[in-house]
């Protein structure tokens, strides 16, 4: 790869949204449903990569949920971690904040030990191993009621020392915040730290609403708020972290092409963006492609990408101490 892309591996970096079970390539994909059985509609890895063209992010959702029904038993889960950790290590990624959909797999009757203790035992390996920085963000899936994001709550508490933060994805059109305010307050109440995913595909207003109702920290996404410019403004005043992902908003098409993405406008606005993946092999690259993309397409400079690569140590919820080494490698402040 480039020299740019080579500066940017070295810079201490934060990955701040990613979806681990959007990290499942196609020729994983294809080998757990053989070996588990499990009827596809593809023939071969190729197959499956020619289905990654959305139009939306309900296309993307449809396979995506398929791509997850091969995930089974703790050692899929254990394996699809690993070589995103091992991945991580490879970018120059110090530090990373996954998240994970439970109820895509306790609705298939998978429990919660099974995929929390391939998880965890994969993050401890490559703590051990190389020093990885991790932790887990348990989502809830919006497209389903209160009431499930709640039972995810409640099951989810024997293992409340694995996770950190609570998000919320999947389609976010006629999902807005406000259905989740009450689970998110309980969540809050209990020592969770709180993001959401609003404003990639969803209006401007669900910003508002994920920090007003839901309380959020972080936004995921976020890039539509620059249709409302009072809403700019408080991003920028309250220096809200935004998690934007350049490759997924372009194959999600939120826009047509990298020409027209706006991190560069978002940074030169003072608002606090960091570049994330989202779920890599769906759409076309891990960290450093993103990277790579806003380079050649956007012109992305080395400076630019430095002080994203500051912006994603100062958003995450990692130690103070290991952000303060970072931003010291860095050569910025600790705010
Ligand atoms: N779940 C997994 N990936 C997602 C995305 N990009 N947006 C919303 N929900 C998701
Ligand atoms: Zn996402």
């Amino acid at each position: 790869m480039s020299e740019f892309v080579d500066y940017v591996r070295s810079l201490p970096k934060a990955e701040l949204h990613l979806h681990i079970e959007g990290t499942l390539e196609p020729a994983m994909l294809m080998n757990l449903a053989e070996q588990h059985q499990i009827d596809l509609p593809y023939s071969s890895a190729a197959e499956v990569e020619r289905a990654y063209d959305f139009e939306d992010l309900q296309s993307f959702l449809d396979l995506y949920y398929l791509g997850a029904s091969v995930l089974i038993d703790t050692d899929d889960f254990y394996s699809l971690m690993f070589r995103y950790l091992e991945r991580c290590r490879d970018e120059g990624i110090v530090h990373t904040e996954m998240m994970f959909d439970p109820q895509t797999h306790t609705e298939r009757g998978i429990s919660f030990q099974v995929f929390m203790s391939g998880f965890s035992q994969a993050m401890d390996e490559a703590k051990r191993q190389w020093g990885q920085s991790s932790s887990l963000i348990m989502c809830f899936l919006r497209h389903l009621p209160e009431e499930s994001a709640f039972e995810t709550l409640k099951a989810a508490e024997p293992f409340k020392s694995q996770i950190l933060s609570i998000g919320l994805d999947s389609a976010e059109l006629g999902h807005p915040p406000g259905k989740f305010e009450r689970v998110y307050a309980a969540a809050g109440e209990q020592g969770y730290r709180l993001v959401a995913h609003a404003g990639g595909e969803g209006p401007p207003a669900y910003i508002v609403d994920a920090l007003d109702q839901l309380k959020v920290e972080r936004v995921d996404h976020g890039v539509r708020c620059l249709e409302d410019e009072a809403l700019v403004e408080r991003l920028v005043r309250e220096k809200t972290p935004l998690t934007v992902c350049p490759l997924s908003n372009v194959r999600l098409r939120v826009f047509e092409n990298m020409v027209d993405h706006p991190i560069r406008q978002m940074l030169e606005r003072g608002l606090n963006v960091s570049v994330n993946s989202d779920d890599p092999p769906y759409f076309g690259g891990y960290l450093l492609d993103n990277f790579d993309a806003l380079h050649r397409e956007l012109g992305l400079t080395r400076e630019a990408a430095r002080l994203l690569a500051v912006n994603s140590i100062r958003s995450s919820f990692i130690d103070e101490a290991s952000r303060k080494d970072w931003l010291d490698q860095l050569g910025a402040p600790t705010p």
